[in-house]
């Protein structure tokens, strides 16, 4: 017995285990030699990003170094500039209780253009937050010598989340405006507008981005533009005993110079909402963990879109949700929709319910509209404290915003959801399709687009080879370094179905050249088809020879076949007839036959077969023509290679398959638990695995930038925890993402 098992396990088990990760490592992780990376050695935490097009290059905030890589190879570095506490402030940092190694440094958080070559920057620096100015110029970063003070635009705590644009000259930051971290505010740097510090407007928020919307462009009542927020913070509209967190959008005006008597210097529109994202299995709310804004260059804003990834509340499951939000929807509660207001019942117990009373005029938290200036109002000076009281008490809507369609777009179960980033492309048939790139805790990257209201995933994970034709490329961050991935790697899509089928509005079949291209400006005799993924439209593939297997009656026969793409499954055929699953064992590579006899013999066909909406597509991958020998049956040697592996004896050998199937299951069930890291995300021992859950853990309240750039709508970036450990391949967890598709 014992020796059967030792059997079993080297010729079986061993063989199969190393198939089975080669076979993972080709099939999802083609990582590596061609995408490219940035990392220095003893620099870490890459996390502030910064596309600045027309120099080609992209601006890196790292831990006490800034840095200006070539756009198009991020493995050039044009230049450097290092940016470090000094001695005294991480003495001092120190002495106050804060880590030295983790805490007492200088994170560049903050990263913005502001014209003229010139860059202001901030940093943690050692838990006291300063910004200056740096240029680039003539390949050089040189920061200027003045600082400014950067309390309420920079957090203190590297570890905390933030939020920052910088819309014109003006900086907007949400962030904590102490040392403690228990002072939050959404301030604008010009005329230091801020929150008011009262838990109805903010209440332990965790920001998580912001974006700025041209409201006033072609508007007819005279609106102004605005300044939108998103963050989660504990509900105080609760009617329970325990912390309930909520996730808001709030929104500001940006003609806001807050009041004269009442709200001063505060802001006089900050209205929010409560904003949901609906899972249908969950109890406690969903809760935002990014937004990226999404806007059609050709349309005006109304058209633009929101896209936010949701996450569980307190780890109660392990579903992720993407739900999308009409701006205009927004748009629409703030300025016509109700309120909420406070009313005390019992003692020191208050509620929150719909206000139906009579509302000011000028309506609280509107921006100046020409309304307001006929009568009289034509700055947030002139409101009258009758309107201003009402917005400082009751800043919260009544109406709760519902994405699009009332639900989300896609939900999914496994790793956690952390960004997303949307990217519009113009397929072969003339329409435009999002496409969203999904970034997810466990340093994955979800390809998805929403064909007609079916959610199609086009690949998970990849950092690919790059194209340099297309300049279209996603970068991505994380503590060790940086990557730069293409869009898209049709080229791997060795077939014309392979290539239709995956559906990927970047890629479709050239003809002409017999390959699966990525999509330029000439694509003329490009076979596409998002919608239906319908592949007849493929030329025939060239016929198969099939092979020749002569085999002794009484033997076992195991003819190989593996599957041509990870959607692909794979189907055999004899004699042009589907076989069913008894006739013989399928196995996941290919088909055992078991004590031949004569009628085995005969044409057997294997077949990669796909679905897509359309139909069933399937394409020859191998064929054999089996014959029995019958010239001498007592001799019972094997003559397929793929017999080789497992002893000859038939009962080990269903027992090997079984085996194999099972350690197939244990795998994935291992996989799917996370009891096992995928390849590409780390090769980690147990004490790793433990800080790799505390730094989840901080992932989560760890700095997020939004910046607003002035240049096309694509031209943007996207906050923490993606694809990781790029350079070491240590960490999991992307920290941003920018886009570039110009
Ligand atoms: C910075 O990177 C180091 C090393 O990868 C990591 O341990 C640490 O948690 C990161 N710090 C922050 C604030 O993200
Ligand atoms: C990218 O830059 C690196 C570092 O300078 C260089 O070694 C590499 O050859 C470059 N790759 C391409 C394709 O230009
Ligand atoms: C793109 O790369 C190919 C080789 O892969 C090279 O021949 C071509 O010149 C490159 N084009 C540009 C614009 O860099």
């Amino acid at each position: 017995a014992m020796n059967l098992l030792l059997s079993l396990t080297v010729f079986c088990l061993l063989p199969l285990a190393l198939m089975l990760i080669i076979c993972l490592l080709s099939l999802f992780f083609p990582l590596g030699d061609n995408a490219r990376f940035f990392s220095e050695n003893d620099v870490y935490n890459y996390s502030t990003m910064l596309l600045i097009e027309d120099k080609g290059v992209l601006m890196l905030g790292a831990r006490e170094k800034v840095y200006a890589l070539d756009l198009y190879n991020i493995s050039q570095k044009r230049a450097s500039a290092a940016w470090e506490a000094t001695p005294a402030k991480k003495t001092e940092c120190k002495n106050k209780g804060k880590n030295a190694e983790t805490e007492c440094l200088n994170y560049i958080r903050i990263l913005h253009e502001v014209g003229d070559d010139r860059m202001y920057v901030c940093g943690t620096n050692a838990f006291d937050p300063e910004c200056k100015y740096v240029s680039f110029s003539g390949d050089a970063l040189t920061f200027e010598k003045e600082m400014e003070d950067g309390k309420g635009k920079c957090p203190f705590d590297p570890f905390q989340r933030y939020a920052s644009i910088m819309a014109g000259d003006d900086l907007y930051s949400a962030t904590s405006m102490n040392f403690l971290g228990s002072e939050p505010v959404l301030i604008r740097s010009s005329g230091n507008i801020r929150t008011e510090l009262k838990s109805s407007w903010l209440n332990e928020p965790t920001f998580v981005s912001m974006a700025q919307m041209q409201e006033s462009k072609e508007s007819e009542s005279g609106d102004d533009d605005k300044v939108y927020l998103f963050f989660s913070e504990t509900a105080v509209e609760c009617d329970c005993y325990n912390k309930l967190v909520v996730s808001r959008v709030a929104r500001v005006c940006k003609g806001d110079l807050g009041g004269l008597r009442t709200l001063q210097k505060k802001w006089t529109t900050f209205l929010k909402a409560r904003i949901d994202c609906p899972v249908l299995e969950s109890q406690l709310p969903y809760i935002i963990r990014d937004a990226y804004r999404w806007c059609d260059p050709e349309k005006d804003w109304k058209s633009c879109i929101f896209y936010t990834v949701f996450t569980a509340q307190l780890d109660t499951s392990d579903l992720s949700a993407v739900c999308a939000y009409r701006v205009s929807d927004i748009s629409r509660v703030f300025a016509e929709g109700k309120y909420k207001t406070p009313v005390p019942v019992e003692t020191s117990f208050v509620k929150w319910v719909m206000y139906s009373g009579e509302v000011p005029i000028p309506r609280p938290g509107a921006c100046i509209n020409n309304a307001a200036r006929k009568a009289g109002i034509h700055k947030t000076l002139d409101l009258p404290d009758r309107t201003l009281q009402f917005v400082k008490d009751k800043p919260l809507m009544d109406q709760v915003i519902q994405p699009i369609g009332d639900k989300p777009l896609l939900v999914r179960r496994g790793a956690t959801f952390t960004q997303i980033i949307v990217n519009q492309m113009k397929a072969a048939d003339g329409n435009k399709y999002p496409v969203m790139f999904i970034g997810t805790d466990k340093g994955t990257v979800l390809k998805a687009v929403n064909y007609d209201g079916e959610m199609f995933i086009i690949e998970e994970v990849q950092i690919f080879h790059p194209h340099n034709h297309s300049f279209k490329k996603l970068y991505a961050g994380s503590d060790t370094g940086v990557a730069q991935i293409p869009l898209a790697t049709c080229e791997r899509s060795s077939s014309c179905m392979d290539c239709v089928l995956a559906r990927d509005p970047y890629c479709g079949w050239n003809s002409a050249l017999g390959k699966c291209v990525f999509i330029s400006k000439s694509h003329r005799e490009i076979i596409q088809s998002l919608k239906v993924g319908d592949a007849s439209l493929c030329p025939d593939a060239d016929p198969i020879k099939p092979l020749n297997l002569s085999v002794r009656e009484g033997e076992d026969l195991k003819l190989s076949c593996l599957p041509l793409s990870s959607l692909g499954k794979i189907m055999w055929q004899k004699n042009n007839i589907d076989l069913t699953p008894s006739a013989a064992l399928q196995l996941q590579d290919g088909l055992l036959i078991q004590n031949v006899s004569l009628s085995d013999a005969g044409h057997y066909r294997c077949l990669s077969v796909e679905h897509s909406r359309a139909k069933k597509h399937s394409i020859t991958v191998i064929e054999h023509l089996v014959t029995i020998d019958l010239s001498d049956s007592g001799d019972r040697t094997l003559d397929t290679q793929a017999q080789t592996d497992c002893a000859s004896v038939t009962g080990l050998q269903v027992a090997c398959a079984l085996l194999g199937l099972a350690f197939f299951a244990l795998l994935a069930w291992n996989f799917y638990k996370g009891h096992l890291c995928m390849p590409w995300s780390c090769f980690k021992s147990k004490s790793e695995e433990q800080s790799q859950e505390s730094q989840n853990q901080e992932a989560l309240h760890s700095g997020v930038t939004m910046s607003s750039y002035g240049g096309p709508a694509w031209n943007l970036k996207i906050p923490k925890s993606l694809l990781s450990g790029l350079g070491s391949r240590k960490y999991c967890g992307v920290d941003r993402l920018s886009i570039k598709s110009g």
